[in-house]
């Protein structure tokens, strides 16, 4: 029988409750381990696509008390929007690499509460490390999609040490976790 579920890969089509979502398994899996070993008081998201992985930030928002924000600059793609709303996300409509787009990430960055997670997801990730990381502050945390194909160790400016790089690698995950000290 045809498995429509890829484990290891993000495929397009692939769903997190009904969503589209460019993450697999895996890499959920590994963010449920992450938040039970780093707790953080808040998720912005950078790029939010279809939406699936709002929804899953919001699940673990609602359960664990964490602030979940999710920017795009075209979220009339963003199916999930509804039910991640209803769950406590919210969404906003940027254009990160516009100088607009930079301040209103600075001033939601400076409102959210720490420690913050900031994931890179959008559709340029180098740009987005070296634009958005710098506004972190120590006890933050950061976390890249595509590790080794959009982005790689040359485009961390600045650098962060890796968490659990490892066990992401094990797992056969594109998801890398950083912290900043
Ligand atoms: C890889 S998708 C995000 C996937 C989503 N995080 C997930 O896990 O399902 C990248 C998204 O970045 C958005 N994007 C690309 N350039 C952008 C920009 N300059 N500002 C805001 N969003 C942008 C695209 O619209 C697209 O929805």
């Amino acid at each position: 029988m045809e498995y429509p579920l890829c484990l290891t890969q993000p495929v397009h089509g692939g769903t997190f409750a009904g969503s589209g979502i460019s993450q697999s398994w895996n890499d959920l899996a590994l963010w449920e381990a992450f938040f039970d070993s780093h707790p953080c008081a808040s998720v912005l998201e950078l790029g939010t696509w279809r939406g699936g992985m709002s929804v899953f930030f919001a699940v673990q928002g609602l359960a664990r008390g964490i602030q979940v924000v999710s920017v795009d600059r075209d979220l009339g793609q963003a199916e999930g929007r509804a039910v991640g709303e209803k769950l406590g996300c919210e969404y906003l409509s940027v254009d990160l690499h516009s100088d607009g787009g930079r301040l209103e990430i600075q001033e939601v960055v400076g409102r959210l509460p720490k420690p913050l997670m900031l994931f890179c997801d959008d559709g340029h990730k180098p740009g987005e490390w070296q634009a958005f990381v710098p506004m972190l502050s120590p006890g933050d945390f950061a976390a890249v999609h595509d590790w080794g194909r959009e982005i790689h160790e040359p485009d961390l400016v600045p650098s962060l040490p890796m968490v659990w790089g490892e066990v992401c690698e094990e797992a056969g995950s594109w998801t890398r976790f950083f912290r900043v000290p």
